[in-house]
């Protein structure tokens, strides 16, 4: 492995994780390298603007960097899928490797990783080519071709589920009618907070809520209804419905919210 990619893995993932993704590395790894990294902080509605043409790294079709914006879970990839003026697209995902957690680059079709080649789609993140089983998370973004701007919402929301506003998410009972029984469950992406959470009515009827982040690697949980557990498809770590570890490599528990009920909806807080 060239210095340059060593030093690369140290900037974005921090010494520890570099030296065990270094380590993983294999001698015929592709010369594909991460996209370069680039620092951007979002606006208060949770967008983040690029002005292409200053990014020589992104404005070739073909292109792409690595973007850390403060307050997201993961780096993201940003790829110039398609070109040609009005024609111009861009595809933007989790820029870090749902196998043992490398940095992501894009060979102009495919995101690649460097470390042991697996394969994503840059518009789905669709696993192409394994080890990796577990897609990249995929964000919202809108280019503009007159101001060659393009727009990425890292807040979106899942059509139909409630949105967070002022960091609550009401779930009225007569839409989600199954937080009335003990033992069930909701789960959605509220807009304005851009990620899965999941609501329990325990079987003693108490209330919990809990964000879908894997504090591992930040890949998304899963819940298995047959093991009431939360299950990450990325290392295998498990959780309890209300967020504490029942099982590593993940060692701290997922994060909590508040959760209220009235006569007539479950009220999330703290969702921001
Ligand atoms: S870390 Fe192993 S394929 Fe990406
Ligand atoms: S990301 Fe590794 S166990 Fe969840």
């Amino acid at each position: 492995m060239s210095t340059s990619r060593r030093g690369f893995l140290k900037g974005i993932l921090g010494t520890g994780a570099a030296g065990a993704a270094a380590t993983a590395l294999p001698g015929c790894a592709p010369d594909i390298d991460p996209a370069p990294v680039t620092d951007v902080t979002a606006s208060e509605a949770g967008t983040v603007d690029l002005l292409v043409t200053r990014y020589p790294d992104l404005e070739p079709v073909g292109g792409a960097i690595t973007l850390r914006v403060p307050g997201e879970p993961t780096p993201l990839l940003v790829a110039h899928t398609k070109g040609g003026g009005a024609r111009d697209d861009f595809s933007v995902v989790s820029s870090i490797c749902t196998h043992v957690g490398c940095p992501l680059g894009y060979d102009g079709k495919d995101v690649v990783c460097p470390c042991h080649l697996s394969r994503f789609s840059p518009t789905t993140g669709a696993v192409l080519e394994k080890p990796a089983t577990v897609p990249l998370k995929t964000y919202v973004a809108e280019y503009n071709p007159g101001t060659k701007v393009l727009r990425i919402d890292l807040r979106a929301g899942q059509a139909g589920f409630p949105a967070a506003v002022n960091g609550q998410v009401v779930l009225p009972l007569l839409d989600f009618p199954e937080l009335r029984n003990n033992g069930s469950s909701v789960t959605g992406i509220p807009s304005g907070y851009g990620k899965r959470i999941f609501v329990f009515r325990l079987e003693d009827g108490t209330l919990s809520a809990v964000d879908a982040i894997c504090t591992h690697q930040q890949c998304e949980v899963e819940y298995r209804q047959q093991e009431t557990d939360l299950f990450c498809p990325c290392h295998a770590s498990t959780f309890t419905r209300t967020g504490e570890v029942t099982k590593a490599p993940a060692t701290l528990p997922l994060k909590k919210f508040t959760v209220t009920e009235t006569a007539d909806a479950v009220v999330v807080s703290g969702v921001s």
